[in-house]
């Protein structure tokens, strides 16, 4: 007997404009006005951003992807029997992406056919797309629910209509881009959202050499430092602005006080760059920087009390073999 294939879906949640709060325009007014300057990081992601990061993802110095691919092929199997699959349950992926690592999971799920409904969350509808297609190509009975939406509007939706034990993931160190404050906020909201059986699969980078964490955001190739001046041709583009690229450089440094990798754009002599859809003109001095992006580095200490702030409890810590990134798997008490 063949099976039917399964029809796929994908839900658009997103607001057709972005609201004035979170919007390009409002941050760029704001980070430029202040005093050290600063972009934010959430607008690295434009499609040639977005292009950039998959690139860094393969980069040789880039370990994170690695180390956490490493975890998820090698033990799989007992992340999901920690969890627990023999009853029905959503997959949910949050900031899905191409779901590189996560396709270790749902290949380990299909095989033991467990009853699984895989919810790739992401702000980017043409990434669902690409995802929803891969997918049912790879596996035609897997049930898909893509979600174009913010992490929480994604999990609201989720918990109004397609009521179910969940696994969230959220995979890659992406809370190690918010601060402290906002991650611990992160994990708090995201508590709130799940039920006594349901539970979160969390990726962090752990602290290691500095050495190697700064050429991780330095590599010899260029790659990062094409990402993050991205954020300035985006402004460019999308608020007709006049920077001119050749005239600021990336710069990455770790502090190992705060557990923190920042990113910087530095502008190489003293200028002036007008951005026509504020009606603004910004002044550089020689090497002044701008702050793009916090990549936060944990320790597992760091985390655990972090989880019990906001009611989780480790149920178990997932480490590669040089002990260099955790998939920490929390529960709700
Ligand atoms: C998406 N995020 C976890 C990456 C990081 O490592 O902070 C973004 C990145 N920035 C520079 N390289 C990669």
């Amino acid at each position: 007997m063949t099976l039917p294939t399964t029809q796929n879906t994908l839900h658009h949640l997103l607001p057709q404009a972005p609201t004035h709060e979170n919007s390009l325009a409002q941050d760029v007014m704001q980070g430029l006005s202040q005093s050290p300057k600063k972009l934010s990081s959430k607008f690295f992601y434009d499609a040639k951003g977005s292009q950039l990061f998959q690139q860094i993802m393969q980069l040789p110095e880039y370990y994170l992807t690695k180390l956490e691919h490493q975890i998820l092929d090698r033990q799989r199997k007992e992340i999901l029997f920690a969890f627990g699959t023999q009853t029905p349950f959503q997959l949910v992926d949050l900031g899905a992406g191409d779901a590189y690592k996560t396709k270790l999971l749902l290949a380990e799920l299909v095989a033991t056919q467990a009853q699984v409904q895989y919810v790739p969350v992401d702000i980017s509808e043409d990434q669902l797309n690409l995802l929803l297609e891969d997918l049912h190509h790879r596996w035609p009975h897997l049930p898909v629910t893509a979600l174009a939406a913010e992490y929480f509007q994604g999990l609201e939706w989720l918990n109004l209509h397609l009521r179910q034990r969940k696994l969230v993931l959220f995979l890659g160190s992406n809370i190690g881009n918010f601060d402290l404050p906002e991650a611990k906020e992160f994990l708090c909201t995201l508590r709130q959202s799940l039920h006594p059986h349901d539970a979160l699969l969390v990726g962090l980078d752990l602290r290691k050499d500095p050495e190697k964490m700064r050429r991780a955001y330095a590599d010899a190739a260029g790659v990062t430092s094409a990402f993050n001046l991205n954020l300035l041709h985006r402004i460019n583009k999308e608020l007709k602005a006049n920077f001119d690229l050749d005239q600021f450089q990336h710069f990455a440094e770790y502090d190992p006080l705060e557990g923190t990798m920042r990113s910087f754009l530095i502008s190489k002599t003293a200028q002036e760059v007008t951005i026509e859809a504020l009606d603004q003109t910004f002044q550089f001095e020689a090497w002044e920087a701008i702050h793009t992006e916090n990549s936060y580095k944990f320790s597992l200490r760091q985390v655990e009390e972090m989880a019990r702030d906001c009611g989780f409890q480790v149920q178990d810590v997932f480490t590669d073999t040089s002990h260099g990134f955790a998939d920490v798997l929390l529960r709700p008490v």
